[in-house]
């Protein structure tokens, strides 16, 4: 059982000097996707060698504080014997681990669902924590339009996270809370806002009522943007602004971190964006990253599953690290940016 200031202390480590967190926690089915769309098999030893390849980057302990593993890969070593773990705990890097089974149709609720994987979570923890993590991630999904999310398929989700946050808390684990408000729609930044703050708002009410310690949890949230597929997309200024009005309404200051997904924006975005937050100054908790493909998208392609293309590969990732923990402490500008590309 961990106590709630082995929590924070945790879970402040993660986020600590300006650095973020790396999600290189896709399930089986999503890297197969995504190594499908650069032509790289997805075995197991491909999937395995990528993410040697991500982990042994030099330079990344500078703006990853913490990266979330896929069950798969918490039992995997590097070419040279080490356990992928026990690496990431000698760069000072705290090793994590999405334990939710995935989104599923949510029964009565066409167009809606929700997250499963409780059955047997407790003993999985126990695993998990003898494997040296000591942080889990649980994603919740809402898509958004005219009709969704209902207020029943807003409930059911955070009622979910919050049993999860629970057994997370209760084996030592900082959960991650993710419920993910998805930006595909062409719905405007106004509804954006209006769902995301619903969904947060319901979140922490079951946090609380479920008697988890919010000094001990990292919430992993979208940023406010325009839907994607909207014809007016908001800029950097205005998403930090309704972002950070959403989380100051909604979210407790108990809580030690925040973190944004990338969620489908393009590196430039999701770099651009997370700059202007910063630069809005200090806030209630520290607020950072946890990207997947705004991390790993240029990466994976420079690679392509080629042994000669390691370096290179390692140095797109080296690259876009630094973009990001440089957009992190408000620092980034696209001049930065050009100066490492044209070092890259
Ligand atoms: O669960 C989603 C990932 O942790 C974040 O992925 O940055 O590609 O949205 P993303």
């Amino acid at each position: 059982m961990g106590t709630t200031s082995e929590l924070e202390r945790t879970a402040r480590e993660m986020l600590a000097d300006g650095r973020g967190l790396l999600a290189a926690d896709e399930s089986t089915g999503t890297i197969t996707k995504r190594f499908d769309a650069h032509g790289i098999e997805s075995t197991e030893e491909n999937r395995r060698r990528y993410r040697e390849l991500l982990f042994t980057t030099g330079g990344i302990e500078h703006d990853l504080g913490g990266i979330i593993l896929y069950d798969e890969t918490v039992r995997q070593s590097t070419s040279e014997g080490t356990p992928m773990v026990s690496l990431l705990g000698q760069r000072g890097i705290v090793p994590g681990i999405k334990v939710d089974k995935g989104a599923k149709d949510l029964a009565g609720f066409p167009g809606e669902k929700v997250t499963e994987g409780l059955d047997g979570l407790r003993e999985r923890f126990g695993e998990y924590r003898e494997l040296g993590l000591r942080f889990a991630k649980w994603r919740t999904v809402t898509d958004v339009d005219d009709e969704r999310p209902t207020p029943t398929g807003i409930h059911v989700n955070a009622h979910v996270q919050a049993r999860y946050a629970a057994l997370a808390q209760e084996a030592g684990l900082v959960p991650i809370v993710e419920p993910e408000s998805i930006m595909d729609g062409d719905h405007g930044i106004d509804r954006s806002a209006e769902v995301t703050e619903a969904v947060l708002q319901a979140v922490f009410d079951q946090l609380l009522r479920q008697r988890v310690a919010l000094e001990g949890v990292v919430l992993k949230t979208n940023m406010v943007v325009s839907g994607y597929a909207g014809s007016d997309q908001a800029g950097p200024d205005e998403v930090a602004e309704r972002t950070l009005q959403v989380l100051h309404r909604v979210v407790p200051p108990a809580v030690p971190g925040i973190v944004f997904l990338s969620g489908g924006q393009d590196d430039a975005q999701a770099t651009a964006n997370l700059d202007a937050i910063q630069r809005a100054g200090a806030q209630p908790w520290i607020v950072s990253f946890s990207y997947a493909r705004a991390l790993q998208g240029q990466a994976m392609a420079t690679w392509g599953g080629n042994e000669d293309d390691v370096e290179a590969a390692q140095r797109v990732f080296r690259h876009r690290t630094r973009m990001t923990g440089l957009a992190n402490r408000g620092q980034w500008t696209p001049e930065a940016e050009q100066e490492h590309t044209a070092g890259v």
